[in-house]
């Protein structure tokens, strides 16, 4: 697959339904060294944007490349399985008996659960690997249902790392985390973003505290459209991100974390 180093490429889209526009117009490049945050309010159109950046959704107009595919020409059921994606819908769909383990080894079939296949050694070793880097290796053995908010963001993203994606999306994956659990989380994230083996990341978030170090990009949206995107540092201004919230806003930088808080 020619990628030319392009993981997604936007241009124009648009998601109606009905009456409803999720997404307007929207531009938005990723390549594969870049490593990027979502953020927006409730109903900005960052989960529809995933969405199709997960091949799952079409643009009603304007044009998605995702991993060098056009979508509307490409196999997306090949694409998809791609793309590692991590969300609270994905969560719903778990059942609350599915083992753990199962769960993770399941996704390089493309299932949520484990349904009387064969899995080989090499997939075995390999989720025991990633629920250990990801503080998870103590589940390995428990049922999804039991398992804390927290801990299930874990398992869900060692889960969409399963299938070795090249395009990693995380939705909101700090909601919901006490303040130990979001800095362990971003702490593995900053891990996953300094690895040039790994995936490249998409993750979304209300929040700029939650992005993690070693992030290099931002997406403002607002309504369904880009408010702002680039370095994060050119797009983490009180202005943009005032316009994005409907807030005034002064944004500070300590280091490699951001906060903001209103004025
Ligand atoms: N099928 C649909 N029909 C009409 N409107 C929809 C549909 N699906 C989503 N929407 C609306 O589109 C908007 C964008 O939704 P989306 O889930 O992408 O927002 P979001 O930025 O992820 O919000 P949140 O931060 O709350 O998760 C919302 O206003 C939502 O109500
Ligand atoms: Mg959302």
């Amino acid at each position: 697959m020619e990628l030319d180093g392009q993981v997604l490429r936007m241009s124009g889209v648009t998601v109606r339904r009905g009456d409803a526009v999720l997404l307007r117009d929207v531009e938005w490049t990723v390549e594969d060294d870049e490593r990027w945050v979502v953020i927006g309010p409730n109903g900005a159109g960052k989960t529809t944007l995933l969405s199709v950046a997960a091949a799952q959704t079409a643009p009603s107009a304007g044009t998605a490349h995702v991993l060098g595919e056009r979508l509307d020409e490409a196999d997306t059921q090949e694409l998809r399985s791609m793309v590692g994606f991590s969300s609270a819908a994905v969560a719903n769909r778990v059942p609350d008996s599915a083992v753990v383990r199962d769960l993770v080894i399941s996704a390089s079939y493309g299932l949520l659960g484990r349904f009387g296949e064969e899995y080989q050694t090499p997939d075995h070793s390999r989720a025991r690997a990633l629920l250990n880097r990801w503080g998870a290796a103590p589940l390995a053995e428990r049922r999804f249902g039991t398992l804390s908010e927290g801990e299930r963001k874990r398992v869900l993203i060692a889960r969409a790392l399963m299938a070795d994606p090249e395009l990693l999306l995380l939705d909101e994956p700090a909601a919901g985390l006490d303040l130990g659990g979001r800095e362990d989380l971003l702490r593995r994230l900053a891990v996953l973003a300094d690895d040039i083996d790994a995936p490249t990341p998409v993750i979304v978030s209300h929040h700029v505290e939650e992005i993690p170090p070693g992030f290099t990009h931002g997406l403002l949206m607002r309504g369904g459209a880009v408010v702002a995107a680039g370095p994060l540092e050119q797009v983490m201004t009180g202005e943009a991100l005032g316009e994005t919230f409907g807030l005034t806003l002064k944004v500070d930088r300590h280091g490699d974390r951001w906060s903001a808080r209103a004025v």
